[in-house]
């Protein structure tokens, strides 16, 4: 294959990469609030660890550094505008669960607000905070994970597709189409 492909500066293009809704508050004098992240991703198994890296001017920077805790909600595509919306509009003027018509539910391990409607959310207390420069990463155990029975399935399978796959990749939300094997599929006889 020739090598034919253009060089850019660096930049944040990995993709595609979830977009998540975190929900933190609700302890500390702050209500609750929600923040989408994108910058968001796995860093350990055991124990269940996430990082999430957030600007520090953020509202949701101030309200997750004191408090140490956030829920991390998996959104589905019917919750696109949700997602865009609290991306891109601050806590710090719009109660965001009430303007998106989302439910803020009581986290069981933490105090930070979870939104019913996402179908998993991961229940997160802050481990450590790194400054990178735009960002601060924050490195999170996952403490309870909850998911909604509707998507478990006959088999008592967590069926995280069932209504979607919501993605973001450079820009765009987008519904995550084909499923295309399973883990180990490569190698199975
Ligand atoms: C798709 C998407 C992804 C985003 N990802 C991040 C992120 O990873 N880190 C971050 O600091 N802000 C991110 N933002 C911006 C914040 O969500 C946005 O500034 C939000 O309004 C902050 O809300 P708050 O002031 O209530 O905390 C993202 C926005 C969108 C739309």
């Amino acid at each position: 294959m020739a090598n034919n492909k253009i060089s850019w500066p660096p930049s944040t293009q990995l993709a595609p990469v979830p977009a998540v809704l975190l929900g933190c508050g609700n302890a500390k004098g702050y209500s609750a609030n929600l923040i989408t992240v994108a910058w968001c991703g796995i860093i350990n198994s055991d124990p269940a660890m996430l990082s999430v890296s957030i600007r520090k001017e953020r509202y949701s920077h101030a309200i997750i550094s004191e408090t140490g805790e956030f829920s991390c909600n998996i959104p589905i595509p019917s919750l696109a505008h949700a997602v865009d919306y609290c991306g891109v509009v601050s806590g710090r003027k719009v109660d965001k669960f009430k303007a998106c018509d989302l439910t803020a539910l009581d986290g069981e391990k933490i105090s930070a607000p979870t939104v019913a409607e996402c179908p998993l959310t991961l229940e997160c207390k802050v481990v450590e905070v790194k400054e990178l420069g735009s960002h601060d990463l924050f490195l999170a155990e996952i403490v309870n994970v909850r998911v909604s029975p509707e998507f478990i399935d006959e088999k008592g399978h967590f069926d995280l597709a069932r209504e979607g796959l919501l993605a973001y990749c450079h820009g765009g939300y987008y519904n995550l189409g084909e499923k295309l094997g399973s883990f180990g599929f490569s190698v199975k006889k």
